[in-house]
């Protein structure tokens, strides 16, 4: 018997449409075309399942930029003391994070939003502002999120390439449109560690015509806020400027979800009517509270970072592999051909080191290894040293 599903699915087939609809009233395509179009995510081999097939008791995960200390001390202890209100809803507006990020940025708790991640916030503010025939302009060899974002709201994307691993801001310009609704930044770019100045800055947004948004999303600011040529977003106040940021990064709390968008009240409040309405949940809200305030572990995390920085990139140097001088907490590597990034990648997994490689992004010949901890470094290097000696 043909179920309703595939009846509906095999309407998506132009070819089917004329032979089922004969006499008979069309059903609805099920899926539009834009999600249709959407490709599946391809997760990587559970760590448990690539432990068994490579013999290995121990995996690194050096792949998806991740704070590798841990979470803080302090948002465990607030996580703890808010479980026992799990049965509850999260107070709605979010209110003491938001009063407590917009002290942090002397803005007003109008100026916030609270996502979950702050993909999270991204998701929201295409929903609140892109419809119809309304484009999104960006680079190519971007953070993948916001692609998937875009397309998913069916809406056209318009890519440039990037210039020397960094965003081209000079074509991004020169690409302006009348149907330009959005143009994302990211800075500093994932996945190639690269920052827009700020005289780029400077200079770009001076050729941007206001009604046209400005996503700044800085996921990876804390690890270049203090270099004095990093524009931090937040110092310019521009109306049509928003900033995204994260605890997923700097404040090691991914796994449960917390980010948010800074900018122009006007915007912030479409953006807050589209959110769902209790995230980020009671947890996450707790624990970026705590964490916002332990400077001490934020500390620690960029020292690390550093150290670490400094370490790999020397390797990376004396084995003669191609890198990108990064600014956030990971390094892009160039090899010649996409064959040797399978090389590299499942000789890493070998000596139990998952690093990323970026065909995804559209870098089929590069990947990005995020900073670990001194002993993960450590384990990097080895392995980085007995694959590369296989490959020569
Ligand atoms: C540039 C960039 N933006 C956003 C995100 C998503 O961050 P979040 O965990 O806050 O949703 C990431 C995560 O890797 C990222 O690299």
């Amino acid at each position: 018997m043909v179920t309703l599903i595939q009846r509906l699915a095999a309407m998506s087939d132009p070819s089917q449409m004329s032979a089922s609809s004969a006499g008979q009233p069309i059903p609805k395509r099920l899926v539009p075309p834009h999600i249709e179009a959407l490709k599946p995510y391809q997760p990587g081999r559970p760590p448990e399942q690539l432990k068994k097939e490579l013999g290995i008791d121990k995996f690194i995960n050096l792949a998806s930029n991740e704070n590798p200390l841990g979470p803080p001390e302090s948002a465990l202890k607030a996580i703890h003391e808010t479980l026992l209100d799990m049965n509850r809803y999260p107070e709605m507006g979010g209110m003491k994070l938001r009063t407590a990020l917009a002290e942090r940025y002397n803005v007003k708790v109008e100026n916030v939003a609270l996502g979950s991640g702050s993909e999270s916030t991204m998701a929201n503010i295409v929903r609140a502002f892109l419809h119809g025939d309304d484009e999104v302009l960006t680079s190519q060899g971007t953070f993948i999120g916001l692609y998937v974002l875009v397309r998913a709201q069916g809406v056209k994307l318009n890519m440039v390439p990037l210039k020397n691993y960094a965003f081209d801001l000079d074509a991004i310009a020169a690409a302006i449109n009348e149907r330009t609704k959005i143009i994302y930044l990211c800075n500093p770019n994932n996945p190639t560690g690269t920052i827009i100045t700020r005289n780029q800055f400077d200079d770009f947004i001076k050729k941007v015509p206001e009604h046209v948004l400005v996503i700044l999303d800085e996921a990876y600011y804390e690890f270049s806020g203090d270099n004095p040529a990093f524009p931090d977003s937040m110092s310019y106040r521009l109306d049509n400027v928003l900033t995204l940021r994260t605890f997923s990064k700097a404040y090691a709390m991914a796994g449960i979800r917390l980010g948010y968008g800074l900018g122009h009240e006007y915007l912030i409040d479409f953006v807050n009517r589209i959110k769902l309405p209790f995230e980020p949940n009671c947890l996450a809200q707790a624990a970026g509270l705590a964490a916002l305030a332990d400077d001490d572990f934020l500390s620690r995390t960029l020292v690390n970072n550093k150290v670490g920085m400094q370490l790999i990139t020397q390797e990376l140097d004396r084995l003669g592999l191609m890198r990108v001088p990064s600014h956030g907490n990971f390094i892009l590597v160039e090899m010649d051909t996409a064959e040797r990034v399978a090389q590299l990648h499942e000789g890493l997994l070998r000596h139990g080191v998952a690093i990323r490689p970026l065909t995804a992004f559209g870098l089929p010949t590069c990947i990005r290894i995020t900073i670990g901890k001194p002993e993960e470094n450590e384990q990097l290097i080895k392995g980085l040293r007995a694959v590369v000696a296989t490959m020569a």
